[in-house]
């Protein structure tokens, strides 16, 4: 990405006027043009020739690879089965040859902050070998629209990648998702904080040809994966309900309880005129009493219309038993 903003700014100073764009390209390392058909040799000797120069302290964080997926050398289908670290970074040929005194060492092809290649080219590189993520709806859907990276979700220099595992999951999903951290953090939310429930549990971050790539096709199925109580089919339907869960809930988290969108009774009143229960108690003898009405005190609504979304006895009718 820093290089398509480096290759546009190029760009348009181009229009702009020729001093300047001669002033970018002196400043420009030379391999800003180099791009996605940059392929140099691959290095001769594999992961040994890299651990020469990365193989210290500094780098230790990046030897975590061999314990990982990627790592099993007896695995062919695996990078470390074949190219080695260039199997993703692409051929280093380049990067690891001699550089003359004072030149800046080319970068690799692919992953890091001066990668000549694109977003898309560096995908390619996952996809080549996952094409089930290819094939699937990362094309056209969201994150691939919006140019976000297999290596922006995925750690490759890990032991576990923290996609895999719930507890660790959201972490990087709230990263660029801050109104959903906030939600999560909410006094009522879904387990996914403690770790018990991933984001990807209702959303396929591939893509999905859902509505917010949501897993189902619609919200409610989605919900009746694991509440299928709430699915029905009742004698008596509370017809929002049967609409869409998110009438009446938040599904990242509330300060209300149950993670609903309001309290009751303005919850209920939203959709329900106040008229047939008053809204202010009256006395004895039928004048305002100054008190609240026994249908608004507490718990309110469903003190009474505890079955708020159905019921099957006979005469719940009125969503009461
Ligand atoms: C001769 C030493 C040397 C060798 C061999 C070497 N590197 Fe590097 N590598 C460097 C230095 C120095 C940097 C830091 C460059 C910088 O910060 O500008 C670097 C940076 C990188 C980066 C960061 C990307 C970037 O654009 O800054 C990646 C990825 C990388 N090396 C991968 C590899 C791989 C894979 C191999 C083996 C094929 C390898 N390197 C072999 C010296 C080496
Ligand atoms: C499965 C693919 C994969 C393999 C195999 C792999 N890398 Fe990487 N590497 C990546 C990705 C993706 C990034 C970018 C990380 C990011 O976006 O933060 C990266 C980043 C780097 C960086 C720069 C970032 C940093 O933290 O310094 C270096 C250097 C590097 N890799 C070296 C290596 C070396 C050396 C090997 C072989 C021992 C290797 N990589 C094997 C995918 C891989
Ligand atoms: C040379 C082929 C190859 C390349 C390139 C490659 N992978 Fe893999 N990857 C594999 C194989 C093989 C496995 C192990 C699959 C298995 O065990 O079924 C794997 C496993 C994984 C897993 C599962 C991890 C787990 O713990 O279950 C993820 C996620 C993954 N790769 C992401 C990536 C990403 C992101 C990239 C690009 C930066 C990438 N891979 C590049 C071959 C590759
Ligand atoms: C928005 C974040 C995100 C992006 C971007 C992303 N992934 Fe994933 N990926 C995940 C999550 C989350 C999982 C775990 C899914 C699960 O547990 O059901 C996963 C799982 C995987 C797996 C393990 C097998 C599987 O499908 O469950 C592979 C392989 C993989 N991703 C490859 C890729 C490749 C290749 C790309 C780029 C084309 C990519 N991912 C882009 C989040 C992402
Ligand atoms: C690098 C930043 C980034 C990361 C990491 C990321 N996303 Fe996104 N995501 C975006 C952007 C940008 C959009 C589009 C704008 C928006 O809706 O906020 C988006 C959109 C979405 C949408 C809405 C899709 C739609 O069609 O309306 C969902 C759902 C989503 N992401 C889930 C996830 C999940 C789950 C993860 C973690 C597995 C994740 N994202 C990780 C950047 C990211
Ligand atoms: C219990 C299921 C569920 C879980 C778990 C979940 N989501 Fe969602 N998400 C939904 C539903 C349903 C929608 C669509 C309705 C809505 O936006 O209220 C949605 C919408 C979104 C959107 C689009 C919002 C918009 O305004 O368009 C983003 C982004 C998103 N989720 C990110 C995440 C992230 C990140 C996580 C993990 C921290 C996560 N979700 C976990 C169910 C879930
Ligand atoms: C992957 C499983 C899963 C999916 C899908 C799911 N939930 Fe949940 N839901 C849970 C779990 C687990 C809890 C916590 C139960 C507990 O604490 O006893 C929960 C709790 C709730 C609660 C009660 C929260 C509280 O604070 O009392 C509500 C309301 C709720 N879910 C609504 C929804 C809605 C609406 C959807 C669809 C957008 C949905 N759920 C999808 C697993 C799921
Ligand atoms: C008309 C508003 C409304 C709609 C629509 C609605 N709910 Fe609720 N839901 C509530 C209220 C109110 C509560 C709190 C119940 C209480 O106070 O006894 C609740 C509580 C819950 C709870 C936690 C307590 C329990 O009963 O298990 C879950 C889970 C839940 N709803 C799931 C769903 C699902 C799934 C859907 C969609 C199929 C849905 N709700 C649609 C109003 C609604
Ligand atoms: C999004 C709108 C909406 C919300 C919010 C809502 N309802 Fe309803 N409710 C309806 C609709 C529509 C019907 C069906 C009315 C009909 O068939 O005439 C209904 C029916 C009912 C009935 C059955 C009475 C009848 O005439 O069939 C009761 C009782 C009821 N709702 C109570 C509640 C309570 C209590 C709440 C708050 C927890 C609530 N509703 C929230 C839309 C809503
Ligand atoms: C003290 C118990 C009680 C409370 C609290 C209560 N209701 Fe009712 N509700 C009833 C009874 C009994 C009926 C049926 C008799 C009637 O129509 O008055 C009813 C009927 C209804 C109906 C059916 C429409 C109609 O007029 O026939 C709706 C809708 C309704 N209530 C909504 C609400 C809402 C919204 C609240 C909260 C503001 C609420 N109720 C609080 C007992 C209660």
């Amino acid at each position: 990405m820093g290089f398509a903003a480096a290759a546009l700014a190029v760009l348009l100073t181009m229009q702009s006027g020729a001093a300047a764009q001669e002033e970018d390209q002196e400043e420009a390392p030379r391999w800003v043009t180099l791009g996605d058909d940059y392929m140099p040799e691959y290095s001769r000797r594999g992961a040994d020739e890299c651990m020469r120069c990365h193989g210290d302290e500094d780098s230790a964080h990046l030897n975590a690879v061999f314990e990982g997926p990627h790592g099993v050398m007896a695995d062919e289908r695996t990078p470390f089965g074949g190219n080695q670290c260039e199997a993703c970074h692409g051929p280093g040929g380049d990067h690891t040859g001699r550089i003359g005194f004072g030149e800046a060492r080319p970068p690799m092809p692919a992953f890091g902050p001066n990668s000549p290649w694109s977003e898309e080219r560096e995908n390619q590189v996952c996809q080549d070998c996952h094409k089930e993520q290819k094939h699937g709806f990362w094309e056209g859907g969201t994150h691939q629209r919006q140019d976000v990276g297999c290596a922006d979700c995925h750690d490759s220099h890990v032991r576990r990648d923290p996609m895999t595992v719930a507890s660790t999951q959201s972490e990087t999903c709230v990263g660029c998702h801050t109104e959903q951290r906030a939600q999560l953090h909410q006094a009522y939310s879904h387990p996914i904080r403690q770790g018990e429930m991933a984001c990807s549990d209702c959303h396929q971050p591939h893509g999905a040809p859902n509505e917010a790539m949501l897993s189902s096709p619609t919200i409610n199925q989605n919900c009746y994966e694991c509440h299928a109580e709430k699915r029905g089919p009742f004698l008596f339907e509370h017809a929002p309900v049967a609409e869409d869960c998110t009438n009446c809930h938040k599904p990242h988290g509330s300060n209300n309880p149950a993670m609903l969108t309001r309290r009751a009774p303005l919850l209920c009143q939203q959709c329900h005129s106040r008229v047939g229960h008053a809204g202010i108690g009256r006395s004895p003898n039928d004048l305002p009493s100054g008190n609240p009405s026994p249908f608004l005190l507490s718990g309110s609504c469903t003190s009474c219309h505890s079955q708020v979304h159905g019921s099957n006895h006979p005469s719940g009718s009125i969503l009461n038993r």
